[in-house]
């Protein structure tokens, strides 16, 4: 067999390949068409690994099949080879949704995974392209890890490639290559990237108990919208396959590069089409999912939506419907800082431990490594547990499906159960999309120089009636428990007197100028105030939030592009 050659090719640094709250994302054209730059990242993160431990490792590597996904596998099985990696894991036509990765990475004891996804981002030639990396606990990889990369990014002057090396993504099977100068052979091994992930998922869950749920004589109808992302191929295996459910009940089911020219995202506005068919009545349970399958959305009949903050909540509050957290118990909760704070009322009555973190899962990889953390969540449609370190969608919909079937409830009437035993947190997130990253980042120095003067504290708001008195305003920082790191500027906060809270955050995931999050967190146990419209409940607070920021004035923005 020839040997193939490794070449050294010349590249030019970059400055702008710092990794954001998950991976590096920009535009598929900045990827295509800025010279190396695909190249110049890989290299920057394969060079994060010694010599040493790049002969002997696993490495994953897989994405949402969205465009560019397929040149980029190729460039990183030739570089992958060419710096002495000793084995590479590939899902087939290179699918591999995220959550999936991580059981993977887990269960191959691999050093990590490179993720070829943007997430909910759209996808195609005018979309979004991202590469983000994981670690050998499965989960993102931390800020060490991403800072080392961006170092190495700035400074790259050559990488390293096979230039004739290419794979045959959708055969399943391993195939060995020579590489000039190493004794050992490079390995490519191509897997079905749904079958560890499937068994994880049996050794969690009632398969039966769900199965009935599915197909017994009183079986409900779901409707799983892939939203033409990576889970559809998931989603046949495990809820038709495995649980029984009718192969009508996936729908959007087969990957597309462009997501069928529709943003990925599973919430009220971009997953508008899975709303409209619930509403009908049709069907007892529906969910969808992103791009790569980590984040969820909950729906009941008629489209009952499921906030992702009362989500995690109740998830919560029903463990003992899920075999997984009664052979492991539970270590503790956790939700990120602009999460509401449903979670902590169900951590309260267990009497479990709660942290409350910045957004991002890989703040919670930590805690779970430590053995700190069973089960958490974020607003943004993110929900997991410690069988793997990402969020998880399937699981997520399996937990609630799972609580359906034990309960004998609906999943309204779960959710007005919790409400009525723990109160309700009355939550909304207003996304400003793409506006201009000036008048943004001016926005949020306003904000905090008006949190930093002392007159702002006891300061009352009023609006339409109500009236909030600021308790505390604060940029969040978050010191890890397990390893005392620091993290700031995580958020800018004002707690008012009732514990309202009001959050105004920049996106770390956007790919074009700037995303301001507005979060609203409120309070409410009477209970027949419980059931209100949570627009109609919160929107007080949104007044007094666009008056503090002066959003509207600053950007131009009269509306905000998503509200959840
Ligand atoms: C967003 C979400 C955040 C989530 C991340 C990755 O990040 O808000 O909760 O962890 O996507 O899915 P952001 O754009 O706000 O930085
Ligand atoms: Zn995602």
């Amino acid at each position: 067999m020839v040997a193939h050659k490794v070449v050294q090719v010349a590249t030019k640094p970059y400055d702008d390949q710092k990794p954001g709250t998950s991976g590096l994302r920009k535009r598929v054209s900045v990827f295509q068409s800025k010279p190396h730059y695909t190249e110049n990242f890989i290299q920057a993160t394969l060079g994060c690994l010694s010599p040493s431990e790049r002969e002997g490792c696993t490495l994953l590597v897989g994405g949402d099949g969205r465009f560019y996904m397929g040149i980029a596998i190729q460039l990183i099985v030739r570089m992958a080879a060419a710096n002495g990696v000793g084995h590479l894991v590939i899902g087939q036509n290179g699918i591999f949704s995220t959550p999936a990765v991580s059981c993977t990475i887990r269960k191959r004891k691999a050093i990590g995974g490179i993720i070829l996804t943007a997430s909910h981002n759209p996808g195609g030639p005018n979309g979004d392209f991202g590469i983000k990396y994981n670690t050998a606990n499965g989960g993102p990889a931390p800020e060490n890890v991403t800072g080392k990369i961006f170092e190495l990014s700035k400074s790259l002057q050559t990488y390293n490639i096979c230039p004739d090396i290419s794979v045959d993504l959708s055969t399943i099977g391993q195939q060995s290559f020579t590489i000039e100068n190493k004794d050992k052979p490079f390995i490519v091994e191509i897997v079905d990237s749904v079958l560890d992930y499937t068994d994880m998922l049996k050794n969690i869950f009632d398969f039966n108990a769900i199965k009935l749920l599915l197909s017994g004589p009183h079986a409900i109808k779901v409707r799983l919208d892939a939203m033409h992302g990576v889970m559809g191929p998931y989603v046949k295996r495990v809820l038709c396959h495995e649980l029984g459910a009718p192969e009508t009940s996936a729908v959007n089911g087969i990957p597309k590069e462009d997501f069928g020219g529709h943003h990925p995202d599973p919430n009220l506005t971009y997953a508008a089409d899975l709303v409209a068919s619930m509403s009908s009545g049709e069907y007892g349970f529906g969910a969808a999912f992103d791009g790569d399958g980590d984040r969820n959305m909950i729906l009941g009949h008629k489209a009952f939506f499921v906030n992702p903050s009362d989500s995690v909540a109740v998830i919560a509050a029903n463990l003992g419907s899920i075999p997984y957290f009664q052979s492991t118990g539970v270590h503790g909760l956790a939700r990120s800082m602009p999460t509401s704070g449903a979670l902590d009322r169900v951590a309260a009555s267990e009497n479990i431990a709660l942290y409350e973190t910045p957004t991002g899962w890989k703040f919670f990889g930590n805690l779970m490594d430590a053995g700190k953390l069973s089960l958490c969540g974020e607003e943004s449609f993110g929900t997991g547990s410690d069988h793997i370190r990402e969020k998880d969608g399937l699981w997520a919909v399996l937990a609630w499906l799972s609580i359906m079937a034990s309960r004998k409830q609906s999943v309204e009437e779960i959710m007005k159960d919790h409400w009525a035993k723990y109160g309700r947190n009355f939550f909304t997130r207003y996304d400003y999309e793409e506006v201009d990253a000036a008048p943004a980042n001016e926005m949020m120095k306003a904000i905090e120089s008006m949190l930093q003067d002392s007159s702002f504290h006891g300061k009352t708001f009023e609006a339409e009636g109500k009236a909030y008195t600021v308790q505390k305003g604060d940029n969040f920082e978050y010191t890890d428990p397990v390893d005392g790191s620091v993290t700031k500027k995580q958020g800018l906060r004002i707690i008012f007197t009732d514990g309202s809270r009001v959050i105004f955050r920049l996106s770390g995931t956007g790919s074009a100028g700037a995303t301001i999050r507005i979060y609203i967190d409120s309070y409410e146990k009477d209970p027949s105030k419980i059931h209100q419209d949570p627009q109609v409940m919160l929107a007080p607070l949104v007044s007094i939030a666009l008056k503090i920021s002066q959003l509207r004035e600053r950007t131009g923005r009269n509306a905000p592009t998503v509200i959840t």
